[in-house]
């Protein structure tokens, strides 16, 4: 099974990128996680829909079994490069997401864990038909304090990992 994971931040230190990373691993015997970058998507104008990068990830999200987001909250909802990639992608035909299988993972330094942001994606995923996992939610609080060199040093977040990946991959397999 191929899992594609996208991740919402485009920084060099991300949290994310570290929780995507360590992820691929906790979740090796489910599936194979590999990234579709959006750190090269343009703003979208309507004109380029040639652009390397959203041809890439378009077809990147078609191979794919299922898609996890790994993203910050932004302002209480989706940072913008997420969802200016959303945006492309969304005009991109055929519309690469209709049907698929989702997931959020995502994190915070505070006490809510992205949740704002998710219920924003899982919002924009109803427009796009992507087919989110409702449970478990991945809301991780307090991340810089659960973090040491790239890995997740909270044993309960891991093992809370191990379960979503769990959970995703059947999630995954009752659409096969
Ligand atoms: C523009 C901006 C807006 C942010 N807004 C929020 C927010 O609404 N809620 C929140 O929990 N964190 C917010 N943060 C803090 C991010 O959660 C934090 O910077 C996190 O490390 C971003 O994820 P990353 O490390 O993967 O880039 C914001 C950060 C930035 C740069």
């Amino acid at each position: 099974m191929n899992i594609l994971g996208i991740v919402g931040s485009l920084r060099k230190d991300s949290v994310h990128k570290q929780v995507f990373n360590h992820y691929k691993e906790i979740a090796k015997n489910q599936f194979e996680l590999s990234e579709g970058s959006i750190v090269d998507i343009p703003m979208y104008d309507g004109e380029n829909m040639d652009n390397a990068a959203v041809v890439k990830l378009a077809e990147q999200i078609r191979k794919a079994d299922g898609v996890i987001f790994f993203s910050p909250e932004y302002n209480y909802s989706i940072p913008g490069s997420l969802k200016n990639a959303l945006d492309y992608l969304s005009r991109v035909d055929p519309q690469p997401f209709v049907g698929k299988p989702a997931a959020i993972i995502g994190a915070s330094p505070g006490a809510v864990g992205s949740a704002r942001m998710q219920y924003h994606l899982r919002q924009v995923g109803v427009f796009l038909d992507i087919d989110f996992m409702n449970k478990p939610e991945v809301m991780i609080s307090g991340v810089f304090s659960k973090l040491a060199d790239g890995r997740i040093t909270d044993a309960t977040t891991v093992e809370f990992l191990e379960v979503h990946s769990k959970a995703f991959e059947a999630f995954v397999k009752k659409h096969n």
